[in-house]
């Protein structure tokens, strides 16, 4: 509460903090805050849960795993939703020599699927204009990595968002369409199950990108 001057917004600041713990909001605020906190930190122990399970790396070739999730967001096809992946036109950039590697197939399906709904999602709420919706999937083998990059031609995340959306339960959508965990997902598989990294552009001004890399083991 010490952020602006009394006067902020023509607001005075002390009556504001003497109603607000009269009514006990700031209780209530900080209880929503720790129920949040907890069930970030569920979703952290059942991530490290399946690590232990049936989660183990074998010999996986990255491109199977995009076709397997294209397939998958295709199943997904509901006559209901305004958006569909069926409706976008998808372009790979495959290295078919490098793009294997010792990576657990589970995570790294759930972790594209999580990128390419959002993509979906995106470009559905951004295709007023007639554009046509686009993913280019890309994959480039070096000798210790694997790098994946996914970008769409939606409306872009802000600059000033990108490095809160894989923050658990950050969320632009309406409540039963977004949960705000499938990027912090994505997040986790990456970089602590797969030594990897993720990071987010903009698609040179013409959407979102995503760059995964992989550390092959
Ligand atoms: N490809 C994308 N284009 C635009 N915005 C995106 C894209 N991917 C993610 N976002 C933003 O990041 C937020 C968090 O994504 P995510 O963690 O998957 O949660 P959810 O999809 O449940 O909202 C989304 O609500 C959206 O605002
Ligand atoms: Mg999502």
């Amino acid at each position: 509460m010490g952020y602006f001057a009394k006067s902020s917004a023509g607001i005075d600041l002390d009556r504001l903090q003497e109603y607000l713990n009269a009514r006990s909001i700031n209780a209530y605020l900080d209880s929503v805050r720790e129920a949040g906190e907890r069930a970030a930190g569920i979703v952290r122990s059942m991530l490290d849960f399946s690590r232990t399970g049936a989660s183990r790396r074998e010999m996986c070739d990255v491109n199977e795993i995009l076709d397997e999730v294209l397939k998958i967001a295709l199943l997904d096809y509901d006559m209901k939703k305004k958006y569909d992946i069926i409706d976008a036109r998808i372009i790979k950039k495959y290295d078919f020599l490098g793009a294997r590697g010792m990576f657990v197939r589970s995570e790294l399906t759930q972790m594209f699927l999580n990128i390419i709904k959002n993509a979906v999602q995106a470009m559905a709420e951004n295709n007023s204009d007639g554009k046509i919706p686009q993913i280019i999937l890309s994959t480039k083998g070096t000798p210790e990595t694997v790098i994946i990059e996914i970008a769409d031609n939606g409306p872009g995340i802000p600059e000033e968002k990108r490095s809160i959306i894989f923050e658990p339960f950050y969320t632009t959508k309406d409540p039963g369409v977004g949960t705000g965990l499938g990027l912090f997902i994505a997040y986790y598989i990456v970089t602590a199950h797969h030594n990897g990294s993720i990071t987010v552009t903009d698609n040179d001004g013409t959407g979102t990108k995503f760059i995964i890399e992989l550390k092959k083991e």
